[in-house]
């Protein structure tokens, strides 16, 4: 029996029908964006809405070969396909340096070789992202029950960041969890549950807001103190670390069938659905003092719009999921009025505002994973199922 947990309602009227219906246009969009972006991977929208371009390495580099797939997945059009597989030499050379991967295989992974392996069969793309996920799994602390997040390159330094777990990474066990399936070994899907397991008890805060990362003694692998890195302070909630959260409990709820993890992600959801403003756009910052710059992030509304999809479609009981669905309608509502560019044939994405790293100054660009995001959870508002996560 799932455990219930009752949202607010949204704060204003939801157009349902014209929600469901903004798909088509963001499927048009990404297809006329095509021939723009060519075979580069984008990074960070600049002033005008153009992108900059990803080098080797960059976490970000996956979400528009993952919108590829996904329209590829929806309307079997062969550009879309094609345009990813362009994409393969760059995650194959990835796997060539293995000195710069870090946890964000996962993001990079399963949106281009898992997606492509789902979708057309391809067994080199499912043999390279199996050797990724062998490249995360190797990056698990059995003792500390965690996996580390960056490297010593970071500029954290290595006293720091060999003990560090983030909350981003919730989503990378997904890759996880797949390469137990396609290969039979449970050793992968064992790490990835660990690993939630122990974000669960370090990371998520008594009351439902969430550190950015948790440190642990590189050493002893003892627990030490949670911190931010790219939210406002320790004690505050990083907007789109709680997506992350939303969204990733709810998959591992998916992979591994255990309703702990879905009655946390309604719980983190039910957090963030309570710091919302009323234009349905998440602040940077869901505890930013009022002094500050109140700078929007329209990524994070994407990743909790597209969680709290997922979340009602985890629910049994539709009375208590309809509050989850109407508010990732209403969130993708306010990014639709505030934040979408489907309609400016020059711009090269589909959502500005969005805030990658406020401290350095990125705090107002379209985000390529803000784009990914916003598609997958319009699919989700029409009823799809089937993602590479
Ligand atoms: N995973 C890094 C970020 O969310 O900015």
């Amino acid at each position: 029996m799932q455990e219930s947990v009752t949202l607010r309602p949204v704060p204003a009227p939801l157009d349902e029908k014209r929600v469901i219906g903004h798909l088509e246009h963001v499927v048009d969009a990404i297809k006329r964006n095509i021939p723009k972006i060519g075979e580069r991977n984008p990074k960070i929208g600049t002033e005008k809405n153009q992108w900059e371009y990803c080098g080797q390495f960059d976490w970000v580099s996956s979400f528009w070969t993952g919108e590829l797939w996904l329209c590829y997945q929806m309307t079997a059009d062969q550009q879309f396909k094609n345009s990813a597989k362009l994409r393969k030499s760059y995650f194959a050379d990835m796997l060539l340096d293995p000195f710069w991967l870090d946890h964000d295989l996962g993001f990079q992974y399963s949106l281009s070789c898992v997606a492509d392996y789902k979708l057309t069969g391809d067994e080199e793309s499912k043999m390279m992202a199996i050797r990724a996920a062998d490249h995360l799994l190797h990056r698990f602390r059995k003792i500390g029950g965690y996996i580390v997040a960056w490297n010593d390159t970071h500029p954290l330094g290595p006293e720091i960041t060999q003990g560090k777990s983030i909350i981003d990474s919730l989503q990378n066990t997904a890759l996880l969890f797949w390469a137990s399936e396609v290969t039979g070994s449970p050793v992968y899907a064992e790490a990835a549950k660990r690993h939630s397991e122990t974000l669960a008890k370090y990371i998520v805060r008594d009351d439902f807001s969430t550190f950015h990362s948790f440190n642990f003694d590189p050493v002893t692998q003892q627990p030490i103190k949670g911190e931010t890195f790219q939210g406002y302070a320790d004690d505050s909630c990083w907007a789109r670390g709680q997506s992350w959260a939303v969204h990733g409990f709810a998959q591992t709820y998916l992979y591994t069938g255990d309703e702990t993890f879905l009655t946390l992600a309604k719980k983190l959801a039910q957090h963030a659905v309570e710091q919302i403003t009323d234009d349905g756009v998440p602040v940077w910052d869901y505890r930013l003092p009022k002094t500050e710059i109140q700078y929007k992030d329209s990524s994070a509304g994407a990743i909790t719009a597209a969680g709290l999809l997922l979340i009602a479609q985890c629910i049994d009981d539709e009375e208590e999921a309809k509050p989850f669905r109407d508010w990732g309608l209403y969130l993708l509502q306010g990014l639709m009025d505030t934040c979408d560019l489907t309609n400016d044939e020059q711009a090269q994405g589909l959502l500005a505002h969005g805030a990658s790293f406020v401290k350095v100054g990125l705090c107002d660009n379209m985000l390529p994973y803000g784009d990914y995001y916003y598609l997958e959870a319009l699919m989700r508002a029409n009823g799809y199922q089937k993602f590479f996560w």
